[in-house]
């Protein structure tokens, strides 16, 4: 029996995490192993309810679970709020509270969906690269912070034992996938923090000799993404620089609808979409489901011991894709297009009864 929290959170998360759901409650009925899925509130959802955006007790269900599912939080309604009472405060809060020290962010483009980019065919076709993205560390969490009238400063700050563990982690997957290239992005030119994790990457790379390891400036690994997406098999980054790369890896599979994510430590997992709240389609069922539908796939891999399930939901998602399902962000000009149920209603029909 696996059981996992749900926290839909804000603007179109509870539309995709719905969806993502219902795959979860498919495969458990089709297969025949047990699911309990709690659901609780978080972000301005939360703190439209209980005056939180993260309470003790959804805290308390996402330690107490196998793996929690996230939707996105945030959107205008609180943005306004004081820093440390921002919807995006209580996310950074969760990872770091569940020790989610990695974030992994795979961008692989499905031939379906080649034309769908807003890159050229023959530069999209075949990327599948991964990104290792440091979570719980790095600007988003270094002190001292703040802003007065006068100045706004943060503080980027990395730990040996923190480059280190995202370091293997990402070295092991490189040995895992057939390439065996890692590449550390980094900006050492300028950021003595950057040097500090170039340094220690290589060190942790000594036990791995069997990778090769490259470094690239992130101005320069920005532009190279676009330029050549299929030199890359596994990037490993710090907080910021790997928030930033994920989505511009969005675009190259046709939209940030399509990146699904895992954040993992060395107890809790959680599966969250890259893209955020969507406050501008929200409520309308329009929505793109496949990158918490492919979350979810990440789930059943890392956290279930279950790749053939995860296997399923992406042959599944393919041949949704193939018979021409689209959602509006990955439909051609005048293309027909499906609403958020109704691409949800295509996979599960593609997984089989
Ligand atoms: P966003 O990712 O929400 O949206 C960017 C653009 O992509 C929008 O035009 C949106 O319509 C589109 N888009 C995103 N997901 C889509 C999907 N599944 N299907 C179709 N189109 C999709 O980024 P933003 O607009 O900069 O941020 C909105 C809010 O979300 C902010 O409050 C931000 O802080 C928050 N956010 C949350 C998370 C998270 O919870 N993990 C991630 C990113 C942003
Ligand atoms: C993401 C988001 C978050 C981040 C924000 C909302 C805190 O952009 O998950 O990519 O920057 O990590
Ligand atoms: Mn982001």
């Amino acid at each position: 029996m696996y059981k996992i929290v749900s926290i839909p959170g804000d603007g179109i998360g509870p539309e995709v995490v719905a969806g993502a759901v219902d795959v979860l409650r498919h495969l458990s009925k089709k297969h025949g192993f047990e699911i309990v899925i709690e659901e609780h509130p978080f972000g301005g959802a939360s703190y439209d309810l209980h005056g939180s955006m993260l309470t003790d007790e959804t805290l308390a269900a996402c330690k107490e679970c196998d793996a929690v599912l996230l939707g996105a939080v945030g959107g205008p309604k609180w943005e306004n709020l004081p820093h440390e009472h921002k919807p995006e405060a209580a996310l950074l809060k969760i990872r770091r509270e569940l020790g989610l020290f990695a974030n992994l962010r795979p961008a692989k483009v499905y031939d379906a969906l080649i034309d769908a980019s807003s890159l050229k065919a023959d530069v999209v076709r075949g990327t599948d690269f991964i990104v290792f993205r440091e979570l719980t560390g790095g600007i988003y969490f270094g002190e001292p912070r703040g802003y007065d009238e006068g100045k706004g400063w943060n503080t980027m700050v990395y730990e040996k034992h923190e480059v280190e563990r995202i370091a293997r982690l990402a070295f092991e997957a490189a040995q895992k996938r057939g390439s065996k290239k890692v590449m550390s992005i980094d900006k050492a030119n300028v950021l003595e923090v950057s040097q500090f994790w170039r340094n220690e990457v290589h060190r942790v790379h000594r036990d791995f000799g069997d990778i090769e390891l490259g470094d690239m400036y992130v101005d320069n690994a920005a532009m190279q993404i676009v330029r050549n997406p299929k030199q890359f098999d596994v990037i490993v980054t710090g907080n910021l620089f790997g928030d930033i790369l994920s989505d511009i890896a969005g675009m190259i599979t046709g939209s940030l609808g399509m990146l699904p994510s895992a954040s993992i430590g060395r107890i809790h997992a959680m599966y969250e979409p890259i893209h955020g709240s969507a406050p501008d389609i929200a409520g309308k069922n329009i929505a793109n489901p496949i990158a918490t539908i492919a979350s979810v796939a990440m789930m059943f891999e890392h956290s279930f011991c279950m790749p053939e399930m995860s296997a399923q939901i992406h042959e599944a998602i393919e041949a949704a894709l193939a018979e021409g399902m689209r959602t509006a962000d990955i439909a051609a000009p005048g293309e027909k297009t499906v609403s958020t149920t109704e691409m949800t209603a295509a996979i599960i029909r593609h997984l089989g009864a």
